[in-house]
């Protein structure tokens, strides 16, 4: 596995591997790995010729207050995930390289990204659509695999490689969830032992709403309300939006005709975590 830190090299190795005819397949990462991380390796080994990673922890996408200085970093450990994983090139950037002095140009994708998260974390998407642009242009991907965990930001790609032409194939891929359904996360390395037993109900929330769609409801305010109450019986967790919105324009819908995504955010103790699952006719 190759490491490299600099875009003029980095971009080199693509252009010459592209050049030999390679398709090249990316996966953006924070780092921190873990088996969601994992699996997003081992797609993109399926779909492509090569395999790149990036580690990088991007300020842009954080507010003031938020956990980037504190965000979880063990990049010896990241390096041996990525090795047995056959990862072929391993792009670690630093921030100066990413944003030098006098950097000023950023990526607005804008209505996939007024809810949800959007309205909670005003400035985050418009960092991740700028980093994420910069990575593309710099890794040349044929493939780019993100995670459903994120469905909002994977929609925001979306959108962003189609408006803006890029031609790269984004793949979204399914939650891998811990034993008791806990969505994987970086993050999760923040929760105290109780508040760790606590986080598992976030996705019992949304089981239950799923169980009630399957049994033929359709009503929003009830499919939602059932979410909620499983997580209030958690004096731990403290919810801080359970939507259901249309899978394509992230906009809140009344009822689910055929599918919709049942999206959640929660905060226990200063950790936020987010989840979600898909309501669709069986
Ligand atoms: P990060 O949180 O490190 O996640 C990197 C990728 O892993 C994202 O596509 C995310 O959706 C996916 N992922 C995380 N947990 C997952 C899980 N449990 N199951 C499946 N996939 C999972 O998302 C980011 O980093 C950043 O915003 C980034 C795209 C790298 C831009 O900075």
């Amino acid at each position: 596995m190759k490491v490299i830190e600099y875009i003029h090299e980095m971009k080199e190795a693509s252009q010459a591997l592209r050049a030999e005819g390679n398709k090249i397949s990316f996966v953006p990462t924070m780092g921190y790995l873990h088996q969601g991380h994992l699996s997003l390796l081992k797609k993109g080994r399926d779909v492509g010729d090569l395999l790149v990673m990036s580690i990088f922890v991007n300020p842009a996408q954080f507010a003031k207050g938020e956990d980037f200085e504190r965000y979880p970093r063990d990049f010896e450990r990241d390096k041996k995930m990525c090795e047995s994983e056959s990862v072929d090139i391993l792009f670690l950037p630093n921030a100066r390289e990413i944003y030098p002095d006098g950097y000023q140009t950023y990526v607005e994708v804008e209505g996939v990204t007024k809810n949800l998260c959007g309205t909670s974390r005003p400035g985050h998407f418009r960092g991740v659509a700028t980093v994420v642009t910069k990575l593309f242009n710099i890794v040349r991907p044929h493939y780019a695999i993100f995670g459903e965990k994120d469905f909002q930001q994977l929609v925001t790609i979306k959108r962003l490689a189609l408006d803006l032409d890029m031609d790269v194939d984004v793949i979204g891929m399914p939650i891998v969830r811990e034993a008791d359904g806990l969505a994987m996360s970086s993050r999760n390395s923040y929760l105290g032992q109780e508040e760790r037993a606590a986080a598992g109900s976030i996705y019992r929330a949304i089981q239950r709403s799923k169980e009630v769609f399957d049994e033929g409801e359709r009503s929003a305010g009830i499919l939602l309300n059932e979410a909620r109450k499983v997580v209030e019986i958690s004096p731990l967790i403290e919810p801080e939006y359970v939507k259901l919105v249309n899978m394509g324009t992230m906009e809140e819908v009344d009822r689910v005709e055929n599918e919709a995504l049942l999206a959640i955010a929660v905060r226990i103790g200063k950790t936020r975590l987010i989840d979600n699952i898909i309501l669709r006719k069986a």
